[in-house]
């Protein structure tokens, strides 16, 4: 009989207590792999089977470093300060190379490249660029944008405004990209040195996504366009911070341009289940429109101004 090599391999979990890396975690320890969550905050630490938590902010290397030890694979979601994010990724991931992490599994955004039209998409090629250079094998998975999200950008009054145009987008679940997640760190070997598009089932507009919404939920869902200066102020208005502004209108002027404008087969084929639709979150979550105006009598949409 040959010797199990994975049998003592742990994962290194960051973002554990966030919505993809607590998805994550959670099927890891469904799994029954051993993982060590990295967590910023040992009291929110999810608490799961095989874990243990580890106190450690990107901000402190020599601490994650420390909570990094003994890890082979590491599991990677980007900082939530902005500004800094590149610089402070590249500080956890010596640390870990330098504790002996031989794999790294890292959540960037589709569509990557230095002259991505949104910040997140320079940021996070910024971070990818380096990882090929540390001498670790990586995995890179570069998610669409989060369909679990899109309940966020629709307002009370029913319309859901940016600078998107025309352009197409294939909203992708969270759950889904923690499906890939966990597929990829239960044998990272098979992944060695790939990447890989994580997109939902198809490609949509806005305005064929408010189409959708209203007809799945009997409530008035409407696309605006707006220039980016308009989605700016719009933004600004309902109390989102100026980074919050300047992703939501990037990621709108990404998919304008076509640049988000992909469906891959990543999904089913990592993970043996398809793309979870519109239809599929929405029967998952029914009250998530719940704040967006219902139909009026005539059982037509307004037309928003
Ligand atoms: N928005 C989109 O549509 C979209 C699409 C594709 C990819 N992405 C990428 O997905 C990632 C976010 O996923 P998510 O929804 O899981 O976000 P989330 O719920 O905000 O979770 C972020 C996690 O990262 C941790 N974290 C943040 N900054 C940290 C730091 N400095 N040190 C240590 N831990 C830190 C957070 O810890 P705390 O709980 O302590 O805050 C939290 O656990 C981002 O990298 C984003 O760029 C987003």
């Amino acid at each position: 009989m040959g010797e199990d090599l994975t049998a003592e391999r742990i994962i290194a979990t960051t973002g554990a207590t966030g919505a993809v890396g607590g998805r994550v975690a959670a099927r890891l320890a469904r799994l029954g792999l051993p993982q060590r969550l990295i967590v910023r905050d040992l009291n929110r630490a999810p608490e799961l089977p095989k874990s243990s938590a580890a106190l450690a902010a990107y901000e402190d290397p020599a601490a994650f470093g420390r909570a990094v030890r003994g890890a082979d694979v590491l599991f990677l979601v980007a900082a939530d300060r902005a500004e800094e994010r590149t610089e402070l990724l590249r500080a956890v991931v010596d640390a870990a190379v330098a504790e002996g992490v031989r794999h790294i599994v890292y959540l960037s955004f589709l569509n990557a490249h230095a002259s991505a039209t949104c910040p997140l998409g320079r940021e996070h090629h910024a971070t990818e660029d380096y990882l090929r250079t540390v001498g670790a094998a990586y995995t890179f998975l570069r998610p669409s944008l989060y369909l679990d999200l899109l309940p966020g950008w629709i307002g009370e009054d029913g319309t859901i405004r940016g600078p998107a145009g025309d352009g197409r987008v294939a909203w992708v679940s969270r759950d889904d990209v923690a499906d890939v997640a966990a597929a990829v760190l239960r044998e990272p070997e098979r992944h060695v040195n790939r990447v890989y598009d994580v997109t939902g089932p198809e490609a949509v507009s806005l305005g064929w996504t408010a189409t959708r919404l209203s007809t799945l939920t009997g409530r008035t869902v409407v696309y605006v366009p707006q220039t980016p200066e308009e989605a700016a102020g719009y933004l600004h208005s309902r109390g989102l911070t100026a980074r919050e502004v300047a992703e939501r209108v990037g990621a709108c002027a990404a998919v304008a341009a076509g640049e988000l404008d992909a469906v891959s087969f990543t999904v089913p084929r990592l993970t043996g289940h398809p793309a979870r639709s519109l239809e599929g979150y929405l029967r998952k979550h029914p009250s998530a429109l719940s704040h967006a105006p219902l139909f009026g009598n005539s059982g037509k949409a307004v037309t928003a101004p």
